[in-house]
C-alpha cells in the first residue's frame, strides 16, 4: 500500500521536473496546480493516513521535499517572465521589424576642438596637465612676471573669491605652466587645457568664461625655431596641409620675445572678409619664448634650459569651426543646440 502511495509522489515529482511555462497565463496554471489552495501536492498529503506508521516520518519529508521544489520551480519561472517581460516569445519574433533607436548624447563642440588639439600635440610628445582653476595670486600672476600694477590684476578683470585678494579663479591657463615648473624637471613637454575666468561683460562675442589651452616645452637648447616649426605641424593638423601661418610680434609679461599667430583663412565669401577683417587672416594663439624671469621664479636655471609657450582660446575655434554665431550659446547647454553634434567625434 505504502509503495504505491510513494510512486505517485514521485510521479508528480518527475512531472514537476518537466513543467516549463512560457507566459504569465502558464506561470498562474503552474501556482494553481502545485500551489493552489486545492493543489496536488496537498492532496498527497491526505494521503499520509494511508501509509504506514513506519514510514510516516520519510513520506511527511518527501513532500516537504515536493513542496519545497515546487516553490523554487515558481519562483525561478517569475524571475524568467519577469527578465524577459516585454520581449516577445521566439515564435512571434519579427525579424524584420525596424529597430528601436537609442538615443546617444553628443559631445560639446567645445569638447570636440579641446580633444582634436589634444590629440595633435599628444602626437609630438606633449602630456596632458590639469591644474585647478581656483589659483592664487602668485601662480596665476607673480610667478608668470606680470606686475603687481598691471592693469590685468585689476577687480575689473579678475574674479578674486571672497574677502581675499589673493585667491581668485585663474584668468588664463599659464598658471598651470608655474604649476608644473614647480613640481617637475625638465625636460618639460604639457599641454594644458581648462576653463579660464574674466570679469568681462557678456555678450554674443565674449563671456566672463571660457577655455584654453596651454603648451609649454623646456629644455636645453630650445630655440624660437623649434616652436614656430611646432606651431606649424599644428596649424597644419588642425587647418588642413595647406595651412600658411604669420608670426606677428606682441607681447605677454611671461615671454620674450613674444607673438601672435594668425593662420590664413582665405577671403573667399562674404563672412571670410568679416571674420578676418578683410585680411583673410585669423588670429589664434598668444606665443613666445618663456622669459627668463619666470623660469627663475619656478626654480629654473635660465643658463642650463629655455622654453617656449603658447596659449589659446577654444570656444573661437569652435565658433569658426561650427559656425555658430553666439558664444553664449556654448554655455547655455540648450539640447536642441547640443543635438547638432551627435555623431561628431
Ligand atoms: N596667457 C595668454 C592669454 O591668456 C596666452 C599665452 C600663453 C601667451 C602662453 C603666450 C604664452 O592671452
Amino acid at each position: 500500500m505504502s509503495s504505491e502511495i510513494f510512486a505517485k509522489v514521485q510521479r508528480v515529482l518527475e512531472i514537476l521536473h518537466t513543467e516549463t511555462i512560457t507566459d504569465a497565463t502558464s506561470l498562474e496554471s503552474f501556482r494553481i496546480k502545485y500551489l493552489g489552495s486545492k493543489n496536488e501536492i496537498k492532496a498527497l498529503f491526505g494521503e499520509i493516513k494511508n501509509v504506514d506508521n513506519d514510514r510516516k516520518k520519510e513520506f511527511g519529508q518527501l513532500l516537504n521535499d515536493l513542496k519545497q521544489a515546487a516553490e523554487e520551480k515558481f519562483e525561478l519561472f517569475k524571475e524568467q517572465l519577469e527578465s524577459t517581460s516585454g520581449s516577445q516569445s521566439a515564435t512571434d519574433l519579427d525579424l524584420t521589424a525596424p529597430v528601436e533607436m537609442f538615443s546617444s548624447g553628443s559631445r560639446h563642440p567645445v569638447s570636440l576642438i579641446l580633444n582634436k588639439i589634444i590629440n595633435i600635440f599628444g602626437r609630438i610628445g606633449f602630456t596632458v596637465a590639469e591644474e585647478r582653476e581656483i589659483e592664487d595670486d602668485w601662480h596665476n600672476f607673480s610667478a608668470m612676471n606680470t606686475p603687481e600694477d598691471h592693469p590685468a590684476r585689476d577687480m575689473q578683470d579678475t574674479f578674486y573669491l571672497k574677502d581675499s585678494t589673493t585667491e581668485l579663479l585663474r584668468t588664463h591657463t599659464s598658471s598651470v605652466q608655474a604649476r608644473i615648473m614647480t613640481t617637475q624637471k625638465p625636460p618639460i613637454r604639457i599641454i594644458a587645457p581648462g576653463r579660464v575666468y574674466r570679469n568681462e561683460t557678456i555678450s554674443s562675442r565674449s563671456h566672463c568664461q571660457f577655455h584654453q589651452v596651454e603648451g609649454l616645452y623646456i629644455d636645453k637648447n630650445v630655440s624660437f625655431a623649434d616652436m614656430k616649426q611646432t606651431l606649424l605641424y599644428f596649424a597644419r593638423e588642425m587647418y588642413g596641409p595647406q595651412a600658411e601661418i604669420r608670426l606677428r610680434p606682441s607681447f605677454f609679461p611671461f615671454t620674450e620675445p613674444s607673438a601672435e599667430m594668425d593662420v590664413y583663412w582665405g577671403l573667399n565669401n562674404e563672412d571670410d572678409y568679416r571674420i578676418t577683417k578683410g585680411t583673410g587672416w585669423l588670429e589664434i594663439l598668444g606665443c613666445g619664448m618663456v622669459d627668463p624671469n619666470v623660469l627663475i621664479n619656478c626654480g629654473i636655471d635660465p643658463e642650463v634650459y629655455s622654453g617656449f609657450a603658447f596659449g589659446m582660446g577654444i570656444e573661437r575655434q569652435a565658433m569658426l569651426q561650427y559656425k555658430i554665431t553666439d558664444i553664449r550659446q556654448l554655455f547655455e547647454n540648450d539640447a536642441r543646440f547640443l543635438r547638432q553634434f551627435s555623431g561628431v567625434i
